[in-house]
């Protein structure tokens, strides 16, 4: 049949995610360096990993980081800091694994509702990405990169009320308490 389609879900089904470790930080900082114009520099990405909240996590095929994807955990969200795909694996169904295993969080621990991330105004191709998962543009952030002047797009994706409730119903005894 579609041999293309049938190869894409083999490649997605040998994909696993884990935690980002120390060991990684070489794999990921040359996705960084591939895919940014103003990439983080390694202190910046060990910064970030040392907040209490924050976390780092590879998607890997094999032995192979091909994406990662740096968040904070809020009360009410996930905010995206930094993701990125190696550029030669790109367009293969490994962005959205990342962000579907995210979204598959959600509500976590039962009020997490949103993951929210700012994409620069010219970066088209990841507004594309983010739009084709669910998430929606729902503010401009004038001149928020300091490297270019550029603005923002703070994108969000937020739980439908179906399933908010969905959730409330299953956790009644929490709310009814
Ligand atoms: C944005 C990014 C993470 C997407 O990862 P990916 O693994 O290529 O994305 P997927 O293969 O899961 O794409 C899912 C959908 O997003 C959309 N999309 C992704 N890349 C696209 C592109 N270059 N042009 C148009 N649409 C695109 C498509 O709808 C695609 O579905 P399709 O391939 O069935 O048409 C990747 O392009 C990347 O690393 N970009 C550079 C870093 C970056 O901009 N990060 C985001 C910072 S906010």
């Amino acid at each position: 049949m579609n041999q293309t389609r049938v190869s894409k879900e083999q490649f997605l089904n040998s994909l696993s995610v884990r935690y980002m470790i120390r060991r990684d930080i070489p794999e990921v900082l040359e996705i960084e360096w591939a895919s940014f114009a103003y990439p983080l520099t390694e202190e910046d990405f060990l910064h970030n990993l040392r907040q209490g909240n924050c976390i780092g996590t590879v998607a890997e095929h094999g032995e192979k980081v091909v994406g990662f994807m740096i968040y904070e955990s809020h009360k009410y969200k996930f905010h995206i800091l930094n993701f990125a795909v190696h550029s030669l694996y790109r367009r293969g169904g490994v962005g959205s694994y990342m962000v579907m295993r995210l979204i598959g969080m959600l509500p976590h621990p039962l009020c997490t509702r949103r993951i929210t991330l700012e994409v620069r105004e010219t970066n088209l191709l990841a507004q594309l990405f983010f739009r084709s998962r669910g998430f929606k543009a729902v503010k401009v952030l004038p001149r928020f990169y300091e490297d270019s002047g550029e603005d923002a797009y703070l994108m969000q994706y937020q739980l439908g009320p179906e399933v908010i409730n969905a959730e409330k119903e299953s956790f009644r005894d929490y709310f009814d308490e």
